[in-house]
């Protein structure tokens, strides 16, 4: 096992890239009238991917940096169907709904709060509005797998649902008590015979690693147990621990956290552990079986990354729909109200919920494509960019050439003529190598309460 110790000099704060510019650059000087022209004139020849945020959660898990609504009350909850109907009724206004849907995804929160005929009623509104799914699209549900019952589960295959991921974050004990998420394990292999009984094509299953009370130990069981179900996938996430921002993360002490050479190590086990067991990394946090189409994108490079994570779904523009919903054109990206009320006066006055969002300019197109092709891919084919872009690749990244040295001389990174390609272990602080490309961070740098930290 490698000494991870002298990469301790890593850990700091930064981006996890779901976007770039990150969404520190939102703003409200980008303002709804230019949203709405942006939105009225995309180009009808490509399909929509859709997203739709279904935000409740009864119980506070500690560690959660979602953006979620904590309610017990049926109520707020139909009230919220009916803004997603109205919201998609203003949508379909400015927006060609006889667009070809590639993919639709249910994100929380946990959609599965809503009961199986409540489900039935926003899947049938948003068939309605957009009628031109496309027969093979990808459609997806995140599930806690505490709140699926079977009939939920049938709503969603007779609709179509093709894929759902369950969060279980780690099966030990003292680790769920401590980040406030008791699940034991038949609960959720409960959950997937369900999914396998209704045929989800894909079966998508969320850990965490950085938790309090984590150790190598303590992970491997969760990875063997994880293992035992069969999953299709895994992502197996950074705990990102920002407690300025969130809240709940307050009530986690920090004491108990595993230190950041212990996180490497499991980092660099977990790769070792699902490839030897017939799994393949994709991007910074994600492994699949090789059959998966995952890897025909890398293969053709089509893998792209969006604020789900990664998909092979590129080439379509990201609406999304419900509270802090983002959507995702070719040079923009779109945020909905995070506060209910502002969220709910917006429809009320007819308007998109639209609150912010950033314009990318040439220079971030530019960036961006380097960035997503490096956490997606972990290298850079620069002869390809160049040709794309038209730009001399080594005089337009100078300083991040410079910068990225110090990897170079670790072995963590090659950088020659026509290519950057980080080596196996490179791709562990793949965040950090992407930010010499982030024309925003030297911003940031001086403020610690930004970005989680990368190790
Ligand atoms: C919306 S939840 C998944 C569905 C469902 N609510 C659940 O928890 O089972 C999205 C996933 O994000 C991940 N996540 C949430 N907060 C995180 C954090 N602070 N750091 C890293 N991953 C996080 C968890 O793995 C979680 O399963
Ligand atoms: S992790 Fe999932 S279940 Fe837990 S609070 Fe966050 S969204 Fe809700």
């Amino acid at each position: 096992m490698l000494d991870f110790s002298k990469f301790l000099k890593y850990s700091k704060p930064g981006p996890r890239y779901t976007s770039y510019p990150t969404a520190l650059e939102f703003s409200s000087d980008y303002e709804y009238d230019e949203y709405i022209k942006k939105l009225e004139s995309q180009d009808s020849s490509r399909p929509i991917s859709l997203y739709f945020h279904l935000p409740f959660c009864r119980n506070a898990c500690y560690f959660c940096g979602c953006n979620v609504v904590f309610t017990s009350k049926e109520e707020k909850m139909l009230r919220y169907i009916e803004y997603l109907k109205r919201e998609l009724a203003i949508l379909s206004k400015h927006l060609d709904v006889n667009r070809e849907v590639l993919q639709m995804h249910f994100g929380g929160g946990t959609p599965t709060f809503f009961t199986a005929p409540q489900l039935k009623v926003i899947i049938d509104e948003i068939k309605s509005v957009f009628p031109n799914f496309r027969d093979d699209a990808e459609i997806s549900c995140e599930i806690d797998p505490r709140h699926i019952d079977e009939a939920q589960m049938k709503v969603m295959s007779e609709a179509g649902f093709n894929r759902v991921s369950f969060g279980i974050q780690d099966f030990n004990e003292k680790v769920q008590i401590a980040i406030h998420r008791v699940q034991p394990y038949d609960v959720t292999k409960k959950a997937m015979d369900l999914a396998r009984k209704y045929n989800m094509h894909s079966v998508n299953v969320d850990l965490i690693y950085g938790l309090p009370y984590q150790s190598l130990e303590t992970f491997k069981e969760t990875l063997k147990l994880s293992l035992s179900i069969n999953p299709d996938r895994f992502a197996v996430f950074n705990y990102a621990h920002v407690p300025w921002m969130k809240k709940t993360m307050r009530k986690i002490d920090e004491t108990t956290l595993p230190r950041p050479d212990e996180k490497l190590e499991i980092m660099q086990y977990t790769i070792d552990f699902l490839t030897s067991h017939g799994y393949r990394m994709v991007g910074m946090d994600h492994f699949a079986k090789p059959e998966d189409e995952l890897f025909k994108a890398i293969d053709k490079g089509e893998l792209h990354r969006n604020f789900q994570g990664y998909t092979t779904k590129g080439g379509a523009d990201l609406i999304g729909v419900g509270l802090t919903s983002i959507s995702e054109g070719i040079d923009s990206y779109n945020q909905n109200f995070k506060d209910m009320k502002l969220y709910e006066a917006a429809i009320e006055d007819g308007k998109l919920p639209f609150e912010r969002g950033v314009v990318l300019n040439e220079d971030d197109l530019i960036r961006q494509f380097v960035i997503m092709e490096l956490m997606s891919n972990f290298k850079l084919d620069i002869k390809r960019f160049e040709k794309l872009y038209n730009v001399n690749f080594k005089e337009y990244f100078g300083d991040a050439i410079e910068a990225l040295q110090p990897f170079v001389e670790e072995e963590l990174l090659v950088i020659n003529d026509n290519k950057i390609e980080c080596s196996e272990t490179g791709t562990l602080l793949i965040r950090n190598i992407c930010m010499p490309f982030d024309a925003y961070m030297k911003k940031h740098v001086s403020n610690k309460k930004t970005f989680s930290k990368t190790v």
